[in-house]
């Protein structure tokens, strides 16, 4: 399974690559106006920053909701650096936009993906990825890892190459279950990320180890 983090931040970005397990990096314009990102040079500047320091795909979202403004700047930002792929939207323009790059044999990660139809339709225009937002549908009583399961099982059944790429992951917890069901990426906050290292009995039997290995001198 590959590991990619769902951050805008440089440091967080730094700090995932220097643990030596990351794969790639998701943004949205979300986060990219939480690190007070805004206007199209800082933008596109940002992205090149990534790209530098991860070397994996970066998933660089568009603004427009036409399908040939989408085009427009899907193929501006994957321009932008090798490492780019395009996140469009899952709307029928975005279905559009996503067939047109896909044929031109640019990447894109389809988003904001809340149900197995619309799974089937991403496959369907060509997506490389695809994002169910897992915390999403846990948030309104719904079942997020229940429908990465449902993927799994359409693209499994008819080998679409579309890759599943768990996304809005809120705990360590999400990101195992996605392991177990066969998700291929799962992106997470670092926070999720770190506290898959963590284990209370990790850290009792390493204190004890230390003390046992200070005694005799
Ligand atoms: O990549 C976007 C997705 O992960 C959003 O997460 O936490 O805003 O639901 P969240």
């Amino acid at each position: 399974m590959e590991f990619f983090i769902d951050t805008a931040n440089l440091s967080e970005i730094k700090e995932a690559n220097e643990m030596g397990i990351l794969d790639g990096v998701t943004t949205n314009p979300s986060l990219m106006a939480k690190e007070n990102i805004f206007g199209k040079e800082n933008i596109n500047k940002h992205y090149r920053q990534i790209c530098s320091i991860v070397n994996g795909p970066v998933s660089a979202e568009v603004i427009a909701t036409d399908y040939k403004e989408m085009v427009q700047e899907g193929l501006a930002l994957s321009d932008l650096h090798d490492n780019i792929v395009v996140k469009i939207p899952m709307t029928a323009e975005g279905i559009k936009a996503i067939r047109y790059l896909s044929d031109k044999g640019i990447r894109t990660n389809c988003t904001l993906v809340f149900s197995a139809g619309q799974a089937l339709i991403a496959a369907k225009a060509g997506a490389t990825y695809l994002s169910p937002f897992l915390g999403r549908l846990d948030d309104i009583s719904a079942d997020g890892v229940g429908l990465v399961a449902q993927i799994r099982t359409i693209y499994d059944n008819y080998q679409f190459s579309t890759k599943i790429l768990a996304a809005s992951i809120r705990h360590p917890m999400h990101i195992t279950q996605c392991a177990e069901i066969g998700a291929d990426v799962v992106t997470a906050p670092l926070k999720a990320i770190q506290q898959l290292i963590k284990h209370p009995l990790t850290d009792s039997g390493l204190a004890q180890f230390l003390k046992d290995a200070q005694k005799g001198g």
